[in-house]
């Protein structure tokens, strides 16, 4: 918290508008642990996000406000558990001010699809009010700020590569190899919610059902360090995959039908439902995804590249 002389100074902000833009994130590595007395489980995962965006702008106003388009439009409520709102309140009470904005979403990312969309306008909220507030937190203070709204909103803030630990919300960047990864996100017709499907793997797990965890994420930081897509093909896992399956076996079918097209590896993204593709180049990206739509395995899908920086003014 600041002090009472921080508190005074004032600050500029900007007149507004502030456009911030960010991405959505896939888990290259997730072990879902044990559950906590606190009802989460214990994660080690390694984030990416990539190159599939949203973007919240934020003008001046005498009340806090949101509208929306685009995916999840009429369907995400905008009320006060909408996660950008709560972010933009956590904000004001944290830098003891007014949560006054009035902000614009405009949403690429589809809803409930393990892509953390709604983590990812909780992030862009933050960042679109600390520069229209000028209330200026560093990107490690946000990052703090973010923990209480969800576990994988300070991610969204960092962006990159990142070890998340916790319950996901302890992230420190992945030293980067400056490469740049091509994948294919292909979504499902009907998101997934994320509780059900973390309950779903205490259950595989509780009936002796789950297969053995992905462990450690040694052999998956060791691939990122080679530009190889091979090896990091063989080094993706997660943990909620079986559970995701188990609760939608027709992924299977979307997971066939981009290793029959060629993919390197596919995997669920989170918490699914959406699956993502490894591919070799950005050529082949745009290859599969085509093969993919056609397959009608998938609502739709598209060529992404990673990793790219998290929530960020433009
Ligand atoms: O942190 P967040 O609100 O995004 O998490 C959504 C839900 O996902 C939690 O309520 C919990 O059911 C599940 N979760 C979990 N363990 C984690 C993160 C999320 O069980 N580490």
């Amino acid at each position: 918290p600041l002090d009472e002389e921080e508190y005074e100074r004032p600050r500029l902000g900007s007149a507004g508008p502030v456009r911030v833009r960010v991405p959505a994130k896939i888990n290259l590595h997730l072990h879902v642990g044990p559950v906590r007395p606190d009802g989460y489980h214990e994660l080690v995962t390694v984030y990416h996000a990539v190159s599939l965006y949203d973007e919240l702008s934020a003008r001046r106003g005498d009340r806090l406000t949101l509208t929306m388009e685009g995916e999840g439009a009429g369907e995400l409520t905008l009320d006060d558990d909408n996660l950008v709102l709560r972010a933009a309140r956590a904000l004001a009470r944290y830098t003891r001010r007014q949560p006054l904005a009035r902000l614009h979403l405009r949403k690429q990312i589809p809803v409930a699809a393990g892509l953390a969309g709604g983590s990812a306008d909780a992030a862009a909220a933050l960042v679109a009010c600390d520069a229209l507030w000028g209330t200026n937190l560093g990107r490690d203070e946000l990052a703090v700020v973010a923990r209480d709204i969800g576990s994988d909103v300070p991610f969204l803030v960092l962006g990159g590569t990142a070890l998340g630990t916790g319950r996901g919300e302890q992230v420190s960047p992945v030293l980067a190899s400056g490469h740049s990864w091509h994948w294919v996100v292909a979504v499902a017709g009907v998101g997934l919610s994320t509780p059900t499907v973390y309950r779903e793997l205490d259950h595989l797990r509780g009936d002796g059902a789950a297969p053995a965890s992905v462990g450690a994420p040694d052999t998956l930081l060791a691939a990122l360090r080679q530009r190889d897509p091979a090896v990091l093909a063989a080094a993706l896992g997660n943990d909620l995959q079986d559970a995701a399956l188990s609760l939608r076996p027709e992924l299977h079918r979307t997971l066939d039908a981009g290793h029959d097209a060629g993919a390197l590896a596919g995997i669920v993204s989170g918490s699914g439902p959406t699956c993502v593709f490894l591919a070799t180049d950005a050529r082949h990206a745009e290859a599969l995804a085509k093969e993919l739509v056609d397959s009608g395995s998938c609502r739709s899908a598209q060529p992404v590249h990673g990793p790219v920086a998290g929530a960020r003014v433009v």
